[in-house]
């Protein structure tokens, strides 16, 4: 946990000024999540990042409350958000571990892109299906490392002793839906964006 803190926090500045890799792509989550959300609803994102995600949904719903491991990821998300002028996100540095959520207090939870990079997916997704009310949306897109290729993996894996990747867990698309479905979630959406990268929204039965 504190070597994944201490990779993020190296490597928010950079990864926030990156390019999207795929902006089409980016669009579709973004829509695709917009038709599970109302403006009373309040919503959580964990692993914010810049913020991005959370600024654009933002004023659509009540309240968002966007969480991220960095410091340095929400300093730059806060900023963000001012000069967005939304005035309806709380920022809060940490995890779903450690912040402390009421139990069904969140019409939806946005997991984009983190839950591949958490050492426990199942207590994270048991964690989420108790933070949202019956009926509640988990909308999640993860990287399928299990399925990138071979040399890709070792490559990662060398990466990650030197310090330049972050821990990755070897997840399946079908490990994913049994996690989700064995903690009480029924797949409502699957979009297999590539061969590596699957984006569901499950809902809290
Ligand atoms: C690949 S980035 C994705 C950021 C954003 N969700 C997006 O889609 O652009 C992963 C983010 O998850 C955060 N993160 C990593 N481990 C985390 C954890 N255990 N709890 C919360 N956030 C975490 C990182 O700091 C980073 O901002």
């Amino acid at each position: 946990m504190k070597d994944s803190k201490e990779f993020w926090d190296k490597t928010a500045e950079k990864y926030i000024k990156s390019p999207l890799k795929d902006e089409a792509t980016y669009q579709k989550k973004l829509a695709i999540t917009r038709e599970f959300l109302r403006s009373d609803s309040k919503v959580l994102e964990f692993g914010c990042g810049s913020g991005a995600t959370a600024i654009f949904h933002a004023p659509h719903v009540k309240h968002v409350i966007a969480t991220d491991i960095s410091d340095k990821m929400i300093e730059a998300a806060k900023r963000k958000a001012v000069e967005a002028g939304v005035k309806n996100i709380a920022f809060e540095q940490g995890t779903l571990d450690s912040l402390n959520f009421q139990n069904e207090s969140f019409d939806a939870v946005l997991g984009l892109n983190v839950l591949h990079l958490l050492e426990d997916v199942d207590g994270a997704i048991t964690r989420v299906n108790q933070i949202l009310r019956k009926d509640g949306v988990f909308v999640s897109s993860t990287s399928l490392i299990a399925e990138i290729n071979f040399a890709f993996r070792w490559l990662i894996s060398g990466m990650q002793l030197i310090g330049l990747a972050p821990y990755v867990s070897r997840i399946t698309k079908c490990d994913l839906i049994s996690k989700l479905m064995t903690s009480g979630f029924a797949i409502e959406r699957e979009w297999q964006i590539s061969h590596e990268s699957v984006f569901i929204v499950a809902r809290k039965v």
